[in-house]
């Protein structure tokens, strides 16, 4: 599973990092990205999980 984060979307919300620490995080400019993708297959869940909470559907998995 690849995951990304489409940075024109995130409104920084926060949510994923908090959901799914181990595959995203928030950086400098206020927005998140996915720094571990391919994502290991012990967290596809929570990545999945993720992409379903983020409110403004910026993430990408797949
Ligand atoms: Fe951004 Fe959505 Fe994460 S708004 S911070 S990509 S949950």
């Amino acid at each position: 599973m690849n995951a990304s984060v489409d940075k024109d979307t995130c409104i920084g919300c926060g949510a994923c990092p908090s959901i799914c620490p181990e595959v995203f995080k928030m950086e400098d400019d206020g927005l998140a990205t996915a720094y571990v993708t391919p994502v290991p297959s012990e967290v596809e869940a929570s990545a999945q999980e993720a992409a379903e909470g983020c409110p403004v559907d910026a993430i990408h998995v797949e």
